[in-house]
């Protein structure tokens, strides 16, 4: 399968494709779940206001938020060069960070689903270099196959119903190139006797009703027959609350 590449030419500054303005029909609407079950974390104007200050995000991972995004940005190198893919805006300085690491000549594409998480990241971004943001669903990347030296998805699998993540799974290997990386942060059955495993399993089953999946199943579980990465390496974090995956295709 291959799909138009949106973003073939180079990034000469931070771009915003959001084809809201063009009225452009293939805009990928906001989808339900995300409406229903997450308004309040990024769709509402006050949840940016809110939610976009570092001491938070780090209190939501109990503050492992910098070692989380550490160990993913390593992860792909210290150095990034080529073509990388973020899937999903965080917040946070994540994404700045990441471009921080790209070499000369590499680029960024951040795709989100929500217009206010795009733009909320480009002011983040400033005119950071060689950065595109496009309005894009994971589940139905608008990119064309092999493009990719590497790709990063931080705690978005969690917030998906279970079609969309393999469809998000499968669509990420399909862009990333033979030998290029995914890398996956997201939450993981912790250790038994865990105090953590008894408080977030009713914070996750109340606010978060997709991510207890994540406890229950490896992410390999999302992979299909077709295609299998060649290496698949798993690391866990904070007795097992945290984990990263990263997948060699
Ligand atoms: C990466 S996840 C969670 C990140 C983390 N909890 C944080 O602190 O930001 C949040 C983002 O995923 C986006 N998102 C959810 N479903 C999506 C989808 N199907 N396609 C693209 N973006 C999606 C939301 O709009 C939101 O900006």
């Amino acid at each position: 399968m291959t799909k138009q590449s949106l973003s073939a030419k180079k990034h000469p500054e931070t771009t915003l494709r959001n084809s809201a303005s063009t009225g452009d029909s293939k805009e990928p609407q906001v989808p339900d779940y995300l409406v229903k079950t997450y308004w309040w974390a990024y769709l509402h104007p006050r949840s940016v206001q809110i939610f976009e200050r570092q001491w938070i995000v780090n209190l939501i991972l109990w503050g492992n938020f910098s070692k989380l995004r550490d160990s993913a940005l390593d992860a792909i190198g210290q150095r990034i060069s080529g073509r990388t893919l973020q899937v999903a805006c965080v917040y946070g300085n994540f994404t700045q960070k990441l471009a921080q690491r790209l070499s000369p000549g590499a680029s960024l594409d951040v795709i989100d689903v929500a217009p206010i998480q795009l733009e909320n990241l480009q002011k983040k971004l400033k005119d950071r270099k060689n950065v595109a943001l496009s309005r894009q669903n994971a589940s139905n990347l608008q990119f064309e196959d092999n493009l990719f030296d590497q790709v990063v998805l931080f705690f978005l699998l969690h917030e998906l119903p279970e079609d969309v993540r393999a469809k998000t799974v499968r669509e990420v290997l399909r862009v990333v190139k033979p030998g290029g990386k995914i890398v996956f942060v997201d939450y993981h059955r912790p250790v038994r006797l865990h105090p953590h495993r008894y408080i977030m399993r009713p914070i996750l089953r109340y606010l978060e009703p997709y991510a207890l999946d994540l406890w229950q199943n490896e992410i390999t579980s999302w992979l299909t027959r077709e295609d299998p990465p060649v290496r698949v390496e798993k690391q866990t974090y904070f007795g097992g609350l945290y984990q990263k995956v990263v997948m060699t295709r």
